[in-house]
């Protein structure tokens, strides 16, 4: 276990902010773990528990103690004729398991290359990219009750996953943390391209997982920021979901709206769309920018603030709802 008293988090948030942590524990095993939870003086505290931080603004210094799992190791737990089971610890770099899964010719995670942050944070999350969410392939969650100290294995059901959700996001539910997550993947792989740029990028040769992976690498570079060399979280918003009366009467406002129709009742609209059509995109406010290739990220220019971020978030919040009547809500979680 590692124990650190005032803490810096640069290196534990994409966005860079030089924010400090009064604690700073890191554990290694879920014994460690159980050892911390039940600590008096640990349940007395604020806690936050944090993956790579590739989804968090902090907005201040956190004046309690931060939590970080060290719990590695991928384990194939079972396999059939046609599936493999691996058992992810919290704390693998999911763009390792992804590379680990495609060397191997096990498919389903493929379209998840290269996002950033850790296997525990990507299953809370619920992360997606290119028509794929991480729910399509979880088996089950292994996760502890913060409270009861109980160890729970979660199946996908249980999870009660929606888009960037679950239940591990609910506060109304007793908190966990996610020390194992078992996957499914498939030894055949069936692949997802409905996404239209990358179907384009892929051509006309044969389609492997490899060059899937390779494919998604290729367009999340040209579009998206690199962290470690621009500051920032990914999509800040996530992509509004509003009725289709709502949609189709702006329509014939904005007849150029895209929308992906999700049922008879609803559509989602890209959040990038909308930023962009405000005359965000490129646009630099003091220290922050907002990146000119994606209108939906929020960059560190160099030594913004949280607050800094939030303001300009909170500016084209306001923006997009005066114009289209849309609210965003960030994709990214405030911590202050
Ligand atoms: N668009 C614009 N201007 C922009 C950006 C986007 O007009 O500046 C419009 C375009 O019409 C474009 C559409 O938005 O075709 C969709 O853009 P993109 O394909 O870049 O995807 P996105 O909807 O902005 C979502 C996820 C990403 C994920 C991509 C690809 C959310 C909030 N974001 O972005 O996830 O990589 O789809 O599947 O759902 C993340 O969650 O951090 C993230 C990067």
């Amino acid at each position: 276990m590692r124990i650190e008293q005032n803490y810096s988090l640069a290196e534990h948030n994409t966005f860079h902010l030089p924010v400090k942590t009064r604690w700073f524990m890191e554990y290694a095993t879920e014994e460690e773990l159980g050892r911390i939870l039940r600590d008096e003086y640990f349940q007395e505290c604020f806690s936050l528990h944090i993956g790579g931080g590739s989804n968090l603004l902090f907005i201040n210094d956190f004046n309690g103690i931060v939590l970080h799992s060290c719990i590695k190791g991928i384990t194939c737990v079972r396999e059939t004729d046609s599936e493999v089971f691996l058992r992810v610890g919290a704390a693998e770099v999911w763009d390792e398991v992804v590379d680990y899964a495609v060397e191997r010719g096990w498919g389903g995670i493929e379209n998840l290359s290269l996002i950033p942050g850790e296997t525990g944070a990507a299953a809370v999350q619920n992360i997606g990219a290119y028509g794929v969410e991480i729910k399509d392939v979880i088996e089950s969650v292994e996760a502890y009750n913060q409270l009861t100290f109980e160890k729970r294995v979660f199946s996908r059901e249980e999870c009660a996953y929606g888009y960037r959700d679950s239940f591990f996001k609910d506060e109304q539910h007793d908190p966990y943390i996610v020390t194992y997550v078992t996957l499914r993947l498939a030894k055949q792989p069936a692949y997802v391209l409905t996404y239209g740029q990358l179907r384009a990028r892929l051509g006309d040769e044969p389609v492997t997982l490899s060059r899937v992976r390779k494919a998604v690498i290729a367009i999340r570079k040209e579009k998206l920021p690199d962290p470690a060399v621009l500051g920032n979280a990914g999509s800040f918003f996530k992509n509004p979901v509003i009725s289709t009366a709502q949609y189709e009467e702006l329509k014939r406002r904005y007849p150029e709206m895209p929308a992906y129709v999700l049922s008879e009742q609803e559509v989602k609209v890209p959040a990038g769309w909308l930023i962009e059509a405000c005359g965000f995109k490129g646009k630099q406010h003091g220290p922050v920018g907002v990146y000119e290739k994606q209108a939906l990220v929020l960059v560190n220019l160099g030594d913004a603030t949280g607050h800094e971020i939030a303001l300009v978030a909170e500016s084209i919040r306001a923006a997009v709802d005066d114009r289209f009547g849309i609210e965003l809500m960030p994709e990214v979680k405030y911590v202050s």
